[in-house]
């Protein structure tokens, strides 16, 4: 197996995101075979060497799970001719394998799941589970409750059924709005159908959750970083 770089395996098995990792290094609380090491840069080497953080074993999983601050202007496929892909931006894995659990259309910006774990992205993305959706957006016009009540019943956007009852908080009402919208199902262009069945338009959306895994506001657009392992648990467990 190749060698990798310490601080890249730490954050990459969710023990802290790489500034978390980096300060773990310098106060010494990670071993390489029981030594303490003070280099980020270190290489290990996974079949022969143990490393442990605050003492604990971190062992080495198949699965990578990263969250994506999406960037407008990509898109949510593994590879395109013509266009850069979410995958594009992932620079730290080997990986071959990971893709995005769902898509966001290419102006979308925020909170997407990037992994190479197929049995969590079958389970967040069957229709029968009803995960969570948020988004945060900017709409044309004026937002009251009568939308508030058309979301929560279910609105025609040309489809078999009308959609399933959605949360609509407003944020401020205005010629542009600003809203945070909740679905829990993912039909193609689904947020966007649904203001205009309201008779509005999105300006600018962004995703801000999914199931419950938040967007780290900390991550600029087009920045991403490995899941912690509590939010892989409470992602698995939601
Ligand atoms: N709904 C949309 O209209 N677009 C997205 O990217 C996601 C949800």
């Amino acid at each position: 197996m190749a060698l990798v770089r310490l601080d890249k395996f730490l954050a990459n098995m969710g023990v802290g995101t790489r500034s978390e990792v980096k300060n773990l290094i310098k106060s010494k609380k990670i071993t390489i075979d029981d030594v303490i090491v003070t280099s980020p840069d270190m290489k290990i080497d996974l079949e022969h060497n143990i490393v442990k953080a605050n003492g604990i074993v971190v062992s080495y999983i198949e699965y990578e799970y990263y969250m994506l601050n999406k960037p407008a202007g990509v898109i949510s496929a593994t590879e395109d001719k013509h266009c850069s892909t979410i995958i594009d931006l992932i620079k730290d894995s080997n990986k071959k394998d990971l893709f995005p659990v769902g898509r966001l259309d290419k102006d979308t910006e925020g909170l997407l799941l990037i992994t190479n774990d197929g049995a969590l992205a079958h389970d967040l993305l069957s229709p029968k589970k009803h995960i969570p959706k948020t988004y945060y957006a900017k709409v044309a016009g004026h937002m009251d409750a009568a939308v508030i009540n058309a979301f929560k019943e279910g609105v025609d956007i040309g489809e078999d059924k009308p959609t399933l009852p959605a949360e609509l908080k407003i944020l401020n009402s205005n010629e542009v709005s600003e809203i945070e919208l909740t679905i829990y199902e993912g039909k193609f262009h689904q947020v966007k159908r649904m203001f205009e069945a309201v008779g509005s338009k999105v300006l600018y959306l962004k995703r801000i959750s999914m199931g419950n895994l938040q967007l780290d506001n900390s991550l600029e657009l087009g920045e991403y970083r490995a899941l912690t392992l509590d939010e892989l648990k409470t992602l698995k467990e939601g």
